[in-house]
């Protein structure tokens, strides 16, 4: 492979407009991530909204990749794209971006997939650093996001199987939703993240599902959270007020507890101690202390992402691209954008 390899990553499946640049060796040369303050009024994304903001940022968010990963865009080898999951409207953005891009330049264009790429974050080296160990196939990822939880058999850069998902909502939604019914702000994850750390996790208990397998199910939680809510403020209209740092600790402490409960029992079943976590949900502080707790107590070899690597960003786009560019697995002008995955990580 020649040594002028540079792939350009795009990422516009929910919120985020991003755009990164790999060079050979998978060593991240620049990663630009827009993000979009406009949906904060409304306590969710607004996917319309999301789409006009994607078209805004697209151009200048690439411009800056390019500029900081210093090349011009006629040294391109490739574009990869998040082609799905996601929301279609912010999918189409990107995904058109990229035909135009890759036909303009006449290179090749590789799709990713949200999710693989989320796993395929821990494989980024920034310039720089120093090497740094890496999974080892196959391992275990736990990948929790705003739009899924699943736990992952991962055997190959290109080779996962999804060995257990929630049945209705992922654990990012139950968060941001919990933290909306407080009348918290968005995304609710960080702001519950740092209330948990002043608060007690065992000052409320919620109901735990009951899924076979390893299975999750977080709708319960969220119907168990607000009607515990709604019998306390019956008691005391200001409950919330006196009490958040305890409810966010102990909603966080729940969501942990169900997250690491179904991994550990997947890493038994695969008798496996090679784990990791991956996703924007593997940025909270007690997922991460549990992950680590577990670690000691049962010997796994664990990798955690670096914060920026957890929620949406283009650099795990273009690491996925990258590994696919080596195998020349390249997409069609006319490959469509996908908006729901189903029991497969389909690529
Ligand atoms: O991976 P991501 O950026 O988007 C999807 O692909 O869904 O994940 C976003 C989710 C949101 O639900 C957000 O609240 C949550 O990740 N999140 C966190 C933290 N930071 C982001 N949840 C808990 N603790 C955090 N520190």
């Amino acid at each position: 492979m020649n040594t002028n390899t540079f792939i350009l990553g795009i990422e516009s499946s929910c919120d985020d407009t991003s755009a990164a640049v790999v060079k050979e060796g998978g060593i991240l040369l620049s990663n630009i991530v827009a993000g979009q303050a406009v949906h904060e009024a409304y306590g969710g994304v607004v996917p319309e909204l999301a789409s006009r903001a994607h078209q805004q940022n697209i151009v200048p968010v690439v411009h800056e990749a390019l500029k900081r990963a210093g090349i011009k865009k006629e040294e391109l080898s490739a574009v990869a794209f998040t082609r799905g999951p996601g929301l279609m409207g912010s999918l189409l953005v990107g995904v058109s971006f990229a035909k135009g891009f890759a036909r303009a330049l006449n290179i090749p264009m590789i799709d990713v997939n949200h999710l693989k790429a989320h796993v395929l974050a821990h494989f980024i080296r920034e310039e720089g650093e120093a090497a740094k160990e890496q999974p080892s196939f196959p391992f275990l990822c736990l990948l929790v996001s705003g739009g899924n939880s699943q736990i992952i058999w991962v055997k190959g850069y290109d080779d996962m199987d999804v060995v257990g998902q929630t049945i209705d909502d992922a654990a990012g939604e139950a968060i941001d939703k919990c933290s909306k019914i407080m009348g918290l702000g968005y995304p609710g994850g960080p702001i519950i993240d740092r209330l948990a750390r002043q608060g007690n996790p065992e000052a409320f208990t919620f109901s735990k599902p009951q899924v076979p397998e390893l299975d999750y199910s977080f709708s319960g939680l969220k119907t168990s959270f607000l009607y515990s809510l709604r019998n306390w403020i019956k008691e005391d209209p200001d409950f919330i007020e006196h009490h958040k740092a305890d409810l966010a600790a102990s909603l966080e402490a729940t969501i942990v507890n169900i997250l690491m409960n179904k991994l550990r029992k997947a890493a038994k079943q695969y008798n496996i101690q090679e784990l990791a976590i991956a996703g924007g949900v593997s940025a909270n502080t007690g997922l991460r202390n549990a992950f680590r707790e577990h670690a000691n107590k049962y010997g796994w070899n664990i990798f955690i992402p670096k914060f920026s690597f957890t929620t949406d960003n283009a650099a795990m786009v273009a690491i996925t691209g990258y590994f696919k560019y080596q195998n020349k697995d390249f997409c069609s002008m006319e490959l469509p954008a996908y908006s729901r995955v189903g029991l497969r990580v389909e690529s």
